[in-house]
């Protein structure tokens, strides 16, 4: 079992797109639902479940991802946690046959607490919401926690597009933040895979995949 300080740290501020709520957070959940959508595919695409498999999403917003994970693990279950209240009830409302049916759970939580037992996914990801993170290190650290050994992680940001001239440019990781995201991911414990870069419409993405590793005694009891 790898072990997480599952302490929740001082939150910074966060703003509307780090915590939405009220009628600003509602019209920013429609909007993101609207543009971020095409990272949400790239990051369902790359973390490439099985039909049956129990995947995570982290701060899923208005709840498209979850939509997208729900349609690639037509025999699994999707779970979510989002720390904004308005998120969880438009993701709800979003997701509200898969919901009922207990094929997609979203939950009112903070990566840095998962209400999840020890090793029970097959994969997760986070799309847009590593940079809210208030010590993301430990929030790596909990998600490595929560994935079974030699699960992937994808960590789907908004880079720098190469002509500087994309909506979302503006808010997206230079080169040092997105070499400071690898080497939290690999302090964390987890195992460096790949990154897939695309350009997409309004935005310049990266999706970073890592691996839970396999510890010693899960490597020799063929976990
Ligand atoms: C910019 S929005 C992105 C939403 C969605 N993933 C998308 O790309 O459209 C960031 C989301 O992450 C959530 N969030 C930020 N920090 C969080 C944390 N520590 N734990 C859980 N959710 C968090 C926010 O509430 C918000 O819904």
């Amino acid at each position: 079992m790898m072990s997480s300080d599952r302490s929740e740290p001082q939150t910074p501020r966060l703003g509307q797109p780090g915590c939405p709520s009220g009628f600003v957070g509602r019209a920013l959940g429609w909007v993101m639902a609207r543009d971020n959508d095409p990272m949400n595919a790239l990051a369902v695409e790359v973390l490439a479940p099985a039909p049956g498999d129990r995947v995570l999403e982290v701060g899923f917003g208005p709840g498209r991802g979850l939509e997208r994970l729900a349609a690639a693990v037509p025999e699994g279950r999707v779970d979510g946690v989002d720390h904004s209240a308005l998120m969880v009830a438009d993701a709800r409302r979003r997701n509200r046959r898969a919901v009922e049916a207990g094929r997609v759970c979203p939950r009112q939580a903070s990566v840095h607490t998962l209400p999840y037992e020890d090793a029970c996914f097959d994969g997760a990801m986070a799309v847009n919401n590593h940079q809210f993170w208030p010590a993301p290190v430990a929030a790596l650290r909990e998600l490595a926690r929560v994935l079974r050994p030699g699960a992937p992680l994808v960590v789907a940001i908004r880079a720098r597009s190469p002509e500087g001239r994309l909506r979302y440019d503006g808010i997206a990781y230079d080169e040092a933040a997105q070499a400071a995201l690898r080497a939290q991911l690999v302090d964390a414990g987890f195992e460096w895979q790949t990154e897939v870069r695309r350009a997409l419409p309004k935005v310049f993405a990266a999706a970073l995949v890592a691996r839970r590793p396999r510890t010693a005694a899960e490597a020799e009891s063929g976990r």
